[in-house]
């Protein structure tokens, strides 16, 4: 659930309240607009900001104990001299929210003078990302060491009635995002296929969305010899699951948008070594970006036609598990050599992709955390992207920037597809370690037939360490990329 979020002229920031955050670039002087605030705490603000005890710098924080009146504590939050002041904004509100929630103040009020609107969506969506847990498996402490749990959140504003709006937006998106990291926190034996289709069917059922979900009978009508060789190990239901949320114009070319939803990644028969392979249940984040991102686009009430498809299995080795050197059918005719058990994700796409082009759709965007390739390439600093069609790479490109999770283009050159060549079969699907990013790419376009583009999300979609801002675990990537990239089309 969301932070309540209140909108309140600047002038009260000065009123009582536990917590007053207040977010600052490098080497600022007082604010004019921070004045009363500064009275009510005795000048502490001001001196402190004059005697360099406070400088701004990116994630720096500090905590002062407020005055008899006025806020209780005030928490500066640093930006430091980043360019892009959305993404550095809600940066600082997430690192805010985070330090709120440890001290257990219920609720805080931000000093936001003069944010424009996209500033204001952007800082609801940090502080709830910031103050973000997942705690529904653990045993509660008992009730006098609990601290109350960050619920509502005030922006002072300048212009309080424009920032209601943008804030309610930030909220929806927010939701989306809560949807995406409570399903790929999960633990495996909780986030099943069944599962996905469940939190698909809820989302269907609260914004009146039409669901389709195909079993293993389904898939096997459809001929998705791909994807079903992957399930072939587990004796879990596989799903194909397509929610479709349609307020565009009637008949209109939709745009798709693809998951990976690997509840669980052994390897398979090519199993992975033990260690760090219980990261493994955050392969379908890819899928719970998905849904996520229609949570949100339906709370946002966005005049398009979309689709989320989600290809949801768990990768298993087994008596029954497919094997290294064998080959099956996709549902688009094409066989497959699969050399490589745990290249698993490619399979489960090439069909769910297959399947996308039923819909005939304007395009298509697929999010995938596909390859441990494209984790050395670029880090957690950015997610691989790469398409059939330079303007739209470059458009989603553009969208995965105004939602603050960067991307960056991998080129999908005809030299790469020499890797992906079979002996016995019309692909492989591996190419090896070389490129190995842009070889499963390859792998993908094969199965496509529209304008398409690929993310990787493999290093952005959860970490594996305390990124500061966010704890270990689910970022929330790709949510706000997709979202963006279809509000972007619905302008
Ligand atoms: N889910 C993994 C990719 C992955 C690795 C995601 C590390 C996040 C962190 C994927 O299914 C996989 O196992 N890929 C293999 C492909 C290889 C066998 C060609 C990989 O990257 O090692
Ligand atoms: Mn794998
Ligand atoms: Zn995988």
């Amino acid at each position: 659930m969301s932070l309540k979020i209140g909108v309140r002229a600047v002038g009260f920031a000065a009123a009582d309240s536990p917590l007053l955050v207040i977010i600052l670039p490098a080497s600022i002087t007082l604010p004019p607009s921070l004045r009363d605030v500064d009275l009510a705490t005795g000048g502490a603000l001001e001196r402190t900001l004059a005697r360099g005890d406070f400088r701004g710098a990116r994630d720096e924080t500090l905590h002062l104990t407020g005055g008899t009146t006025g806020p209780a504590r005030l928490l500066l939050v640093g930006t430091g001299t980043s360019t892009d002041r959305a993404r550095a904004l809600r940066r600082a509100a997430s690192l805010a929210a985070r330090q709120a929630q440890k001290m257990g103040v219920g609720r805080m009020g931000v000093w936001a003078a003069a944010l424009s609107a996209a500033d204001v969506e952007g800082m609801v969506i940090g502080l709830n990302l910031g103050c973000w847990e997942y705690s529904d498996l653990k045993t509660p402490p008992p009730e006098e060491e609990r601290r109350a749990p960050l619920e509502e959140a005030t922006l002072f504003l300048r212009d309080a009635r424009r920032g209601r709006n943008a804030a309610a937006q930030g909220t929806a998106i927010a939701e989306g995002y809560d949807v995406a990291r409570r399903l790929a926190m999960m633990p495996g034996n909780v986030c099943t296929p069944e599962l996905l289709a469940e939190t698909a069917r809820s989302i269907a059922d609260r914004h009146k969305l039409e669901l389709t979900v195909l079993g293993r009978t389904e898939m096997e009508q459809e001929g998705m010899g791909s994807f079903l060789s992957v399930a072939a190990g587990t004796p879990q239901e596989p799903k194909l699951i397509a929610l479709a949320c349609r307020r565009g114009k009637r008949g209109a070319a939709p745009l798709v948008l693809v998951g990976k939803g690997l509840c669980f990644d052994t390897g398979g028969i090519s199993i992975k070594p033990a260690e760090r392979m219980e990261f493994m249940k955050f392969d379908m984040c890819g899928a719970a970006g998905v849904l996520g991102a229609i949570e949100a686009i339906a709370r946002l009430k966005l005049k398009v036609n979309v689709i989320g498809l989600i290809g949801a299995t768990t990768n298993m080795p087994s008596g029954t598990a497919v094997k290294p050197g064998d080959v099956v059918k996709a549902s688009n005719g094409k066989s497959i050599e699969i050399i490589n058990t745990d290249a698993e994700g490619r399979l489960v796409l090439a069909d769910v992709l297959h399947y996308a082009s039923r819909y005939s759709p304007a395009a298509v965007v697929d999010a995938a955390t596909l390859t441990g390739a494209c984790v050395v390439a670029l880090g957690s600093g950015a997610t691989g992207a790469m398409g059939n069609q330079e303007a739209l790479v470059r458009e989603v490109i553009d969208a995965a920037g105004r939602a603050s999770e960067p991307a960056w283009q991998l080129p999908l050159w005809d030299v790469y597809r020499e890797q992906i060549k079979s002996d016995v079969a019309d692909i492989r699907n591996t190419g090896g370690r070389s490129a190995g990013a842009i070889t499963a790419g390859l792998f993908l376009q094969e199965f496509v037939s529209y304008p398409w583009v690929h993310l990787d999300v493999a290093g952005t979609a959860y970490s594996e360490t305390d990124l500061v801002v966010v704890p270990k675990g689910p970022t929330g990537v790709p949510v706000g990329t997709f979202v963006e990239f279809v509000r972007g089309r619905s302008r």
